[in-house]
């Protein structure tokens, strides 16, 4: 029988890739925190009418991606394919929004989506995201765009490109939609299967179907159905990246894949990453989402940025940081009487705020150095017979080859003087 795999779609992150993680994970946290937002977590298992109503029956992710189940209780419970509806429901239903306005928040962790895995998707991948709720203002929507672009800016990540919309009103989108659908339903015959059945369902998703993509240039733009108040939204929102130094390109086709939308919708895409995955991540306004929750209306603005495919851009673009030593310090024993005073000297160094690990095994020394040197340590302190006699230690450089025998009571003052 075959060794159990990983299912496919999910990986594992060994110790070797956490220093890159860190750093993601870190700097989303310094930057969302610099702009006053604070840490949210929310249940990774939530009600499915959660998302049906949130994200939308006619969206790919609730037809197609989510993973569904019955619970012992006979209840349908769904692992969460996408962070902003539970963090609504979070906010709304502990009435947060009554203490603060607007309530800011992040969010970093696992999300699950049933889609064909390829490079920048998974079907567990991890999303670092940002929510602003209960106030409307087009000066929301730039700080939220701005929080993820100065991420990006912190990462030194560069070729990364901004793409914003406006997806109007609900009205805006009804009138919008029926041009769609009388562009589209004389051209249904030639359709993919997928888009004849968003036709009725969700014909936004027309202009995104990868597909399809030789209609789309003649399609009706959503521009042409916005009305004043919307228009006006939009210039404002424009006009504070265009303040903000964020170059933002105005793209009339950028409809996103979740129903929650409203006026704002962006992207940020990257050069390094293909076709349909080309976005590291995406956000908008989503007035509407509350009340199909059944909470009182609350206006909201967020993004989500996924982890995975920054991490593959930033390799590629040579910024992501290597691999970090597994510890500061080895301390070898030459012989096994000498395991005790090692392990004690280990204990000191750790005291001394040092990551240390001992190897106390009955091996030759040069096999212990050899070994230890894959740890990639920046000293080795080595204790022998000489030295557990006398009481001291030998401090070794590992990076120059020079080593010291060094008197007991500077033994961690010559190690932390190294490092
Ligand atoms: P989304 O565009 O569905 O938005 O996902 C955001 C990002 O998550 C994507 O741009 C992508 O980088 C990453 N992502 C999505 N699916 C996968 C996958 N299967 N494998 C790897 N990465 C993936 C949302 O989820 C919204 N909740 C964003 C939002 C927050 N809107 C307002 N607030």
């Amino acid at each position: 029988m075959a060794p159990i795999a990983a299912l496919r779609g999910t990986r594992d992150i060994p110790p070797g890739e956490s220093a890159a993680w860190r750093w993601l994970l870190e700097t989303h946290r310094r930057v969302a925190e610099a702009h006053g937002y604070r840490p949210i977590e929310t249940p990774i298992i939530e009600a499915t009418e959660l998302f049906e109503r949130g994200v939308g029956t006619g969206t790919d992710v609730v037809e197609k991606e989510m993973f569904t189940f019955v619970d012992r209780g006979g209840r349908s419970v769904t692992l969460r394919p996408e962070g902003t509806a539970g963090v609504v429901r979070a906010v709304l239903s502990s009435s947060l929004d009554q203490e603060i306005r607007p309530v800011r928040v992040h969010y970093a962790g696992p999300f699950f989506r049933n889609e064909r895995p390829q490079a920048g998707v998974q079907r567990q991948f991890t999303q670092a995201g940002i929510e602003c709720i209960a106030e409307r203002s087009p000066d929301l929507d730039v700080e939220v765009i701005e929080v993820g672009w100065r991420l990006f800016e912190a990462l030194e990540l560069r070729g990364v490109h901004l793409q914003v919309n406006s997806l109007g009103d609900p009205d805006d989108r009804t009138r919008y939609r029926a041009a769609l659908v009388a562009y589209y339903e004389p051209l249904a015959e030639q359709l993919c299967d997928d888009c004849r059945r968003r036709l009725s369902t969700n014909p936004l998703r027309l202009l995104d179907c990868k597909r399809d993509q030789r209609f789309v240039a003649d399609a009706p733009l959503i521009w042409d159905y916005l009305s004043g108040a919307s228009r006006d939204y939009f210039t404002a929102v424009q006009a504070g990246l265009e303040r903000a130094r964020i170059r933002a390109t105005v793209n009339a086709r950028l409809v996103r894949g979740l129903d929650y939308y409203t006026d704002t919708a962006f992207e940020f895409w990257h050069d390094t990453l293909q076709g349909s995955q080309n976005a590291l991540g995406g956000g908008g306004r989503y007035d509407g989402l509350a009340e199909v929750l059944e909470f009182p209306a609350t206006p909201g603005i967020g993004y989500a940025l996924g982890l995975e495919r920054i991490l593959i851009a930033a390799r590629a673009s040579g910024v992501a940081p290597d691999q970090e030593p597994a510890c500061d310090v080895v301390v070898i024993s030459v012989d096994v009487d000498a395991a005790p005073d090692a392990t004690d000297w280990a204990r000191k160094l750790r005291a001394a705020g040092l990551r240390v690990v001992t190897d106390a095994t009955d091996r030759r020394l040069d096999r212990k150095l050899r070994s230890a040197a894959k740890l990639d340590p920046r000293v080795a302190v080595i204790i022998g017979e000489d030295e557990r006699r006398a009481g001291g230690a030998v401090v070794r450089d590992m990076r120059e080859r020079s080593q010291q025998s060094v008197v007991a009571d500077q033994v961690v003052a010559t190690v932390l003087h190294l490092i």
